[in-house]
């Protein structure tokens, strides 16, 4: 199978560019790592510019109040045993049902995985997040037109855009909205159409509270702990939950197939774990159920967590990340950073770097995550830098590690992905990494 997906050790090299417009740095240093979020370096709400008053783009206490909330929402047991219970049901509801019928060609048809993982997890985090489903996923016809999901790509790819001209440029296109900005404020349209009528039906919902009916998403706990909260902040927090959890974890989900297909070894050893975890594990009878491994016993599946660390290093989902000097300072490399100088960094090459993760840095090895005691070894976040570091690291980290493990796990038990031949996975400029034509892929059950 072709792949253009992979960069040179060259891309991993330092480089400092003054941009158009705005002075800006561009940096993989390692050097740079430990000064990754020094109090000088802000978010900067005009180039994020989700419009939004969401955690992403504020600071000062706005920030303090939402990750305190959000993290006492995204740790709470309830909310993650209700994941788990739907995830679950929405697999053997639609997923399993969807790749069963393809199996069942007697064609072989071709099956675009990232198309399903994308709305697959749309599917979810709706479901999480705002307490319904949408049926993007859907067993008849496959899928209805996916317009929100479709909206929150058109508004990443935009805001990538305005990474790349001057600003005077994107600024002009918004006034007049033309080109990617018209995208964006159509995109914004379509969501906020959706998100408000989900904080409306939430908002009712809560007046006529059904004591039978227990919600467990996350809204009705925000709003439980903050009742009085606008609708255009509830819309935000929403929307950022959304964009968070949907892009990144379809993002490896889809790699992390991508890198079993093409990794037979890999995949043999996943499925031997699982098969060794399944014949210690007296929770679940094996034969029973399609899923195989319950929440309690995802610790037990070492190799499977090394497998998503080192799809998660090679290909962050999120790419790169922004940020902006509010006073001038000088980096651990001797940079000179002026005030207001905006700067971006690649996770991307950071996890590539042959200083950093020795001489075999470009290879997929899961191995390289595991102690001698065959414990997952743990890396810095100054070193491993997908999940960010600092106090905005990623809040959603444990959850995605439990939620990736028990969809592979039990994707893999069920069925072999093989690449379609001659399909070629490569990158598509955006915040939120992707392959721009899908990851063809046929699919077959597995002989149990
Ligand atoms: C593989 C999965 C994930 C990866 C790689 C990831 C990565 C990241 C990164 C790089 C940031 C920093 C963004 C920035 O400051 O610009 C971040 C922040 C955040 N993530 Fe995740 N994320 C993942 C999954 C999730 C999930 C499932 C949730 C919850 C639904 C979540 C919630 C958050 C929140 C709330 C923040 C903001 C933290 C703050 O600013 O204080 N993440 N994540």
């Amino acid at each position: 199978m072709a792949t253009s997906l992979e960069p040179s050790k060259k891309t991993a090299a330092r480089s400092c560019s003054k941009a158009r417009g705005s002075p800006r740095w561009t940096s993989s240093s390692p050097a740079m790592r430990s000064h990754q979020r020094p109090p000088h370096l802000q978010q900067e709400p005009c180039s994020r510019s989700w419009e939004t008053a969401s955690i992403f783009n504020v600071d000062g206490e706005s920030w303090k109040f939402q990750r305190q909330m959000l993290h006492s929402i995204l740790n709470n047991e309830e909310l993650q045993n209700h994941m788990m219970t739907t995830l679950k049901l929405k697999m053997e509801s639609t997923l399993f049902r969807i790749l069963d019928d393809y199996c069942s060609s007697r064609t072989g048809a071709e099956v675009d995985m990232q198309d399903v993982a994308k709305m697959f997890m749309f599917d979810n985090i709706c479901l999480w997040v705002l307490g319904f489903d949408p049926g993007y996923l859907c067993v008849d016809g496959r899928s209805k037109n996916f317009s929100c999901g479709k909206a929150f790509e058109e508004i990443e790819e935009g805001i990538i855009y305005r990474h790349i001209v001057p600003k005077g440029v994107w600024e002009f296109q918004k006034r007049f909205e033309i080109g990617s900005e018209k995208k964006i404020s159509l995109s914004t349209k379509v969501l906020d159409e959706f998100l408000y009528n989900a904080v409306k039906i939430k908002k009712q919902e809560m007046m006529h509270k059904d004591e039978q009916r227990q919600h467990h998403d996350m809204l009705t706990q925000w709003l439980v702990a903050d009742h009085q909260s606008p609708d255009k902040f509830l819309r935000d927090i929403a929307f950022t939950l959304i964009s968070a959890g949907r892009d990144t974890l379809s993002s490896t989900l889809s790699l992390l197939l991508w890198l079993v297909a093409t990794h037979p070894d890999v995949e043999g050893k996943i499925l031997g774990e699982i098969e060794r975890v399944m014949a210690v594990m007296t929770r679940t009878v094996r034969g029973t159920s399609r899923f195989l491994i319950c929440k309690d016993d995802l610790n037990e599946l070492v190799y499977l967590h090394a497998a998503i660390y080192e799809t998660l290093r090679l290909y962050p989902p999120l790419p790169f990340e922004h940020r902006c000097a509010t006073e001038a300072d000088v980096l651990p490399s001797g940079h000179k950073v002026h005030k207001g100088m905006r700067m971006l960094f690649s996770m991307y090459s950071m996890g590539r770097m042959e200083e950093t993760w020795g001489k075999d840095c470009m290879d997929f090895k899961p191995e390289r995550w595991i102690s001698d005691e065959g414990n997952i070894i743990h890396v810095p976040s100054q070193k491993f830098m997908t999940f960010l570091t600092g106090p905005r690291t990623c809040l959603g980290k444990a959850m995605s590690f439990m939620l990736l493990k028990f969809m592979v796990s039990s994707i893999l038990w069920n069925y072999k992905f093989e690449m379609v031949e001659g399909h070629v996975v490569k990158p598509t400029p955006s915040m939120v990494l992707s392959m721009k034509d899908g990851l063809k892929m046929r699919v077959s059950k597995r002989n149990l």
